[in-house]
C-alpha cells in the first residue's frame, strides 16, 4: 500500500507523506526549458512525451510520495469545444461557448479530445519510479470549471455575476459538467490514477445563499461517484469558511486547506486525513521560520492522519533548494 492510501485508509498518523500542488511546473528550469519549446499550452497538456517527461520532473528531484499527471482543470472545456488559451503574464483566456454546441458534444467527442490525457496517465504509470507512490489525477470542480467558461478569464479581478438572473443557463451548464467531468475522472481512473483531487479553487467566490446549490452539491455528487469507482478523492474547496458543513455534506476522503484556515479549527470537526495547509509563501526564503510552521504542522497533526502539502501551488519563484529543505524538515534523510 502506498504511504497516501495507508495515510487515508488505515488513518495511518506515522506515515507523514507529502507531495506538493503544482510540483510540475515554473519553479523547475527542467520544465521551463520545456515550456520554452512548446508555446502553446495545451497542445503541451496533450503531448504524451512531454507530458510524461514533465510529471516526473520533480520525483527524479524530490522524495515525493505522489505524482499528479500534469494537465489543467481547463481541459474540461477544451474538451468540450471552448478554446482555451494562456498568455504570458495574463493567465487563461477563453473564448464564447454556445451552451446549445456545448450540450451537442456527446461522451465520444469529448473523450477523443482528451485522450492524450488519458494516455499520458498509462504511460505514466508504467515507471519504476512510481513504485509505491501514487498517480494523482484531478479535475476542476463543477462550479470553478464554470467561473472560467462564464468569465472567460481568471475571476481574480473581476468577477461579477449575478446568480439569480440566470438560474436555468447554470442548471444546465452544472448538468453538462457533471455528466463530462465523471467522464474525465472515469477515464483517469481506469488508466492508472490511483487518486483524484477536485480543485474547487473558486469556491470562496459563492454566497452563503449558494453554496448548497453550487459547492456542497456540485462536490458531492462527483465525490460520490468518484467513490463508486473505489477510488479515493481529495476536497480542495479554496476560501471557504464553513469547513463543517462541507465535510458533513460532501464527505470527502481527504480534506485539503488552504493556507488561511487555521489548521487546529478543522481538527476538532472531523476524523477524515487533512492535507495541506502551508502558506506557499514560506517556501520563498528563510529556512527557520519554514522550520517553525513544520514543526508546528506535526505537532498538531501528531495524532491525525495528515498529507503534507501546502495551501495552495507552490510560486514560480521558489527556489527548487527550499523544495528539497522543506522535504528533508519533514522525512528526515529516510
Ligand atoms: O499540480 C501539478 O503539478 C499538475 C498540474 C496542474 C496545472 N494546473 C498546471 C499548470 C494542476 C493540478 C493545475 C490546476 C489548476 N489550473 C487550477 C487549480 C489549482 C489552483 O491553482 O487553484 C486552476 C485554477 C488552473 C487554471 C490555470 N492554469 C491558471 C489560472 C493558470 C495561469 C496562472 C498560472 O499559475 O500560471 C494555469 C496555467 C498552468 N497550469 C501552469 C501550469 C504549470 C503555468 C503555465 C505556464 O507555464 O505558463
Amino acid at each position: 500500500m502506498t504511504p497516501i492510501h495507508k495515510c487515508i485508509i488505515k488513518r495511518d498518523k506515522k506515515v507523514r507523506p507529502i507531495w506538493i500542488m503544482r510540483q510540475a511546473g515554473r519553479y523547475l528550469p527542467e520544465f521551463r526549458s520545456i515550456r520554452k519549446r512548446n508555446k502553446d499550452f495545451i497542445k503541451l497538456c496533450l503531448n504524451k512525451k512531454e507530458v510524461t517527461n514533465i510529471t516526473l520532473q520533480p520525483l527524479k528531484r524530490f522524495k515525493l510520495d505522489a505524482a499528479i499527471i500534469f494537465s489543467d482543470i481547463l481541459m474540461v472545456p477544451f474538451g468540450l469545444g471552448q478554446n482555451v488559451k494562456f498568455l504570458k503574464n495574463y493567465g487563461p483566456k477563453l473564448n464564447n461557448f454556445n451552451l446549445d454546441k456545448i450540450k451537442s458534444v456527446n461522451k465520444r467527442e469529448f473523450y477523443n479530445n482528451l485522450k492524450p490525457v488519458y494516455d499520458s496517465i498509462k504511460n505514466v504509470s508504467k515507471y519504476k519510479i512510481l513504485k509505491n507512490k501514487d498517480l494523482i489525477g484531478f479535475s476542476g470542480s463543477p462550479w470553478t470549471i464554470l467561473v472560467y467558461m462564464i468569465n472567460k478569464s481568471s475571476p481574480k479581478n473581476n468577477f461579477k455575476y449575478n446568480f439569480y438572473k440566470d438560474k436555468s443557463f447554470f442548471h444546465d451548464l452544472f448538468e453538462i459538467l457533471y455528466s463530462n467531468i465523471k467522464i474525465h475522472i472515469y477515464n483517469q481512473i481506469k488508466s492508472g490514477a490511483t487518486l483524484i483531487q477536485l480543485f474547487d479553487s473558486w469556491a470562496g467566490l459563492v454566497d452563503s445563499n449558494h453554496f448548497e446549490e453550487f459547492i456542497l452539491k456540485q462536490n458531492k455528487r462527483i465525490v460520490d461517484y468518484t467513490k463508486s469507482l473505489n477510488t479515493p478523492v481529495i476536497c480542495f474547496p479554496k476560501g471557504i469558511h464553513d469547513y463543517k458543513t462541507f465535510l458533513d455534506y460532501v464527505k470527502p476522503d481527504v480534506i485539503s486547506i488552504d493556507y488561511k484556515t487555521d489548521p487546529e479549527k478543522i481538527l476538532k470537526f472531523t476524523n477524515i486525513p487533512i492535507q495541506g495547509g502551508i502558506d506557499p509563501k514560506l517556501l520563498l526564503g528563510g529556512k527557520k521560520k519554514l522550520e517553525t510552521e513544520v514543526n508546528k504542522f506535526i505537532e498538531i497533526f501528531k495524532n491525525h492522519p495528515y498529507i503534507f502539502n501546502l495551501g495552495h501551488g507552490i510560486l514560480p519563484e521558489t527556489d527548487p533548494k527550499m523544495v528539497e529543505y522543506f522535504i528533508k524538515l519533514i522525512k528526515g534523510n529516510k
